[in-house]
């Protein structure tokens, strides 16, 4: 008995002497690594939909590996009323979020609010970016967002009702009208009378911007604003017929309600059957296909139709990371971001949720390739992308879209005539920057 307690003893003693022996050599080891690292506690907005539950789950990983905390904030869906309210609290010098999701268009505008990211960042953690996503990024030298995704328009369609009335997928605006209006006949007179041809952005926000800037730029018309010499180019000839096309599709093909429509609204409708073509990013495309949609299995995806000179042109879209001025922990909200915007991340991040890498070498990755369905057409479209002209004005930019899609949704509503709103849009973008000089 007494020889058991005297053993137990030796034992606890043994063991208090090799813990502290840990203790020490622990302490040894974080003194060689620098002085210890305070935990802190970063707000994030992952932005809104289907790429957020990736971005959480990478965020808290992040958090979990450095003994940090993560919380997050939803933002409004629609990009124009995201930005009103990041500029609000950006104005207040709210502390409250560190980590920013930007439109890849916001840059310019928000970039006194923004931290430069260089010098926390590792060469490695901007190393090959696409160019286009790195110059809208990079304000007067100071890099101010990381690329997170790449986002590019996509026209879907309903294959089934295609098969089912021998018609093809169109390759010209023309021929969209044509089909769609065909398919939405039969398919009415088949017993789906609430069908329409064809859903898109038709509010007037940032969205419509895309849609008109497509229309314009692939008949020849031009970006808006020349992107070289900061010129208003949007008064001419081949952007009034665009626009005098969307116009006839409203009551024809497209719904009255078109005019309200979003990126949501106009899934929505697409989903529950009530379209035979969809314009929309390719978020959509995991939502058509989730196990209660009723469009699963009989949707296809195609590049946006060509116009008149030929050309198709996409918007080149996509949400970029950026840190506030009023961050707390700037250099935590870096690497935070550098995390989420890492090769190995953005793989994830398409194999999960379908986001477009902005890291090209991830291109050319076979398994990628291999395990997403739309790679092909959607590199395509990646290819045929214009962008919109927020790099030449700058803070302006956001101004500029609002007159523009105001005036495109007054011409495609019939509330005013094309040529003289597009000369009132040309005479008022002209005031913004006399001679084209928007600084
Ligand atoms: C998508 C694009 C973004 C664009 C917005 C318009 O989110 O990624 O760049 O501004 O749609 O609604």
């Amino acid at each position: 008995m007494l020889r058991t307690a005297r053993s137990a003893l030796a034992c606890a003693v043994l063991a208090c002497a090799v813990l502290a022996c840990a203790v020490l050599a622990c302490a040894v080891l974080a003194a060689a690594a620098g002085p210890p690292v305070a935990a802190a506690t970063l707000t994030l907005s992952c932005g809104g939909g289907v790429q957020a539950d990736t971005c959480r789950d990478a965020a808290q990983r992040w958090a979990r590996q450095q003994g940090h905390q993560v919380r997050f904030v939803d933002l409004p869906n629609s990009s124009t009323e995201r930005l009103a309210l990041i500029q609000q609290m950006l104005a207040g010098h709210s502390a409250r979020i560190d980590v920013y999701p930007l439109d890849i268009v916001w840059p310019g505008q928000l970039a006194s609010e923004l931290i430069d990211l260089r010098p926390y960042l590792r060469p490695a953690d901007i190393e090959g970016f696409a160019q286009a996503d790195l110059r809208s990024d990079t304000v007067d030298g100071r890099l101010v967002a990381l690329p997170y995704f790449a986002d590019v328009p996509l026209l879907y369609y309903r294959k089934d009702l295609l098969d089912a009335f021998g018609l093809p997928v169109p390759r010209s605006w023309d021929e969209l009208g044509r089909v769609a209006a065909e398919a939405q006949r039969r398919a009415r007179a088949a017993g789906q009378p609430r069908i329409w041809g064809y859903v898109w952005q038709g509010a007037a926000y940032e969205g419509l911007s895309c849609n008109a800037l497509e229309w314009i730029a692939s008949a020849g018309g031009g970006t808006l604003v020349d992107a070289r010499s900061g010129r208003v180019t949007v008064d001419n000839p081949r952007a009034r017929a665009a626009l005098d096309m969307a116009r006839g599709w409203i009551g024809t093909i497209s719904p009255l309600d078109v005019l309200n429509m979003h990126e949501e609204q106009a899934r929505a409708a697409f989903q529950s059957g009530h379209a035979v073509f969809m314009r929309n990013w390719p978020y959509a495309r995991a939502l058509l296909e989730h196990p209660r949609s009723p469009v699963r299995g009989r949707v296809g995806v195609a590049p946006l139709p060509a116009g008149a000179g030929g050309n198709t042109a996409a918007t080149l879209g996509g949400w970029q990371f950026a840190v506030s001025r009023h961050s707390r922990h700037p250099r935590e909200a870096t690497a935070l971001i550098a995390y989420l915007t890492a090769p190995q991340q953005q793989r994830t991040d398409a194999l999960q949720a379908g986001l477009l890498p902005t890291r090209t070498a991830l291109y050319d990755d076979a398994e990628l390739r291999a395990s997403l369905p739309d790679f092909a057409v959607l590199t395509q479209a990646l290819r045929a992308a214009v962008e919109r002209p927020s790099s030449v004005t700058r803070a302006r930019y956001a101004r500029v879209s609002a007159a523009f899609s105001d005036a495109v949704h007054d011409i495609v509503s019939g509330r005013s005539a094309t040529g003289p709103t597009l000369r009132r849009l040309q005479r008022r973008l002209q005031h913004m920057a006399p001679d084209g000089a928007w600084n």
